[in-house]
């Protein structure tokens, strides 16, 4: 190809599909991570300003002691797709980080400044400190980083600007302009993120550790969210899809050489659907200020089913753009050496089996009241 590097000699270790679908699980799970952090601390950021209602403080609080808790499952959920990503799509990913070195380089410096704030932001929160400017300044970190990965997951789909970038600058000082899926896109995130914080909050207002009426208050408030920002969410999405190349449309809908992305297209129908009957939930748990365990685990199950629609239907996206420019993720030479992948796959479901009981042993802990000072 004209385009790309030349393919790594060495096969593949695994077939493309298995590749694939670790890849998709673990992007989804870091896109839940990812959304609870936009938007659960641009949330507790406005919340913190209301420093005269203890209900406001008490939730700013709660959220603010889980944000640092929730940036180690960005970061390391963030990891394993960035390996599956870089084995199928090595030689655009490579290439397009390359000709943005300086700002994805940037991204280390930014994420430790941003988890060192969010300490910060929790610490002056709990001293009854005003907060809002450290937890700002964190989104603000936040959603550059949030930019610059948007902006290299469309980069490594448009080969035909390279050659004039790397002219440019071969240091990598430059960012890429003209791509209309771009900003749609990143901003697609950032509604997200305000969408799944509501879910959160109702999420919250589950728990045993609010008293009857910050439970109303996480309840109402979340439901509102989730319902107000799921209709922007909505919009984005639907903007997002609409500015994609024809080829891509056309392979969603099943006419590609691939007919397998119509998995792709559907996963987009039913990402819809579902946004849909959150905005319900959230309309329910908002308007009725009802907090309950049901309405609680309704929204997370419909968190982690979305970010999963949304990551197979952004997966077929990529690989529609790339294959209408040449570059096939299915073409590759695989040697499959089973007893690494069977010993992988043993470790993958033992490590999902100690998270559990971790997740158990927290939930079993004594209960502090949140409220408490
Ligand atoms: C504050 C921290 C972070 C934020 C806000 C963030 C946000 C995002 C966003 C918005 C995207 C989607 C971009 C798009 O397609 O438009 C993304 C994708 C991705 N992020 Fe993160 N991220 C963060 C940290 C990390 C870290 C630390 C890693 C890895 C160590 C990581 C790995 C990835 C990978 C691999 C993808 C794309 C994978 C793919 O498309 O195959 N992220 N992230």
């Amino acid at each position: 190809m004209p385009f790309y590097p030349s393919v790594d000699p060495i096969p593949l270790p695994a077939p493309v599909w298995l590749l694939k679908l670790l890849h998709v699980v673990t992007l989804a799970l870091h896109f839940v991570a990812v959304e609870m952090l936009l938007g659960g601390l641009l949330v507790a950021v406005v919340l913190s300003l209301f420093r005269s209602s203890p209900n406001a403080s008490v939730a700013a609080r709660a959220l603010a002691r889980r944000l640092s808790i929730v940036m180690t499952f960005v970061i390391n959920l963030g990891v394993p797709p960035l390996l599956f990503a870089q084995v199928l799509y090595g030689r655009a990913l490579y290439t397009s980080s390359v000709l943005i070195g300086v700002y994805w380089i940037a991204i280390v410096p930014v994420l430790m400044l941003t988890y060192w704030l969010l300490y910060r932001f929790a610490a002056r929160l709990e001293a009854g400190k005003s907060a809002w400017w450290v937890g700002l300044l964190a989104w603000l970190l936040a959603g550059s980083i949030a930019r610059t990965l948007s902006t290299n997951m469309t980069l490594m789909l448009r080969p035909e600007i390279w050659r004039q970038m790397y002219s440019a600058s071969a240091m990598g000082r430059f960012l890429p302009s003209g791509d209309p899926t771009l900003t749609p896109r990143w901003l697609l995130m950032l509604a997200g993120g305000m969408f799944i914080a509501g879910l959160w909050l109702i999420y919250l207002s589950g728990r045993s550790t609010f008293t009857a009426d910050e439970k109303k208050f996480a309840a109402g408030l979340g439901g509102k969210l989730a319902a107000g920002f799921g209709i922007v969410y909505l919009l984005a999405g639907l903007w997002a899809a609409n500015v994609q190349p024809e080829a891509v449309k056309a392979g969603l809908a099943g006419q590609s050489v691939y007919p397998l992305y119509r998995l792709s297209g559907f996963a987009g129908y039913g990402w819809l659907a579902l946004v849909g009957v959150a905005i319900v939930l959230g309309l329910v748990a908002g308007f009725g200020k009802i907090a309950s365990a049901w309405l609680s685990w309704a929204g997370v199950l419909a968190a982690v089913l979305i970010e999963i629609l949304f990551t197979v239907y952004r997966d077929g996206v990529r690989d529609l753009t790339l294959f209408s420019k040449g570059y096939d993720v299915w073409d590759r030479a695989v040697a499959t050496n089973w007893s690494v992948v069977g010993l992988f796959l043993v470790l993958f479901v033992a490590g999902l089996g100690v998270i559990a009981w971790l997740v158990s042993v927290v939930a079993r802990a004594q209960k502090v009241m949140e409220g408490a000072a």
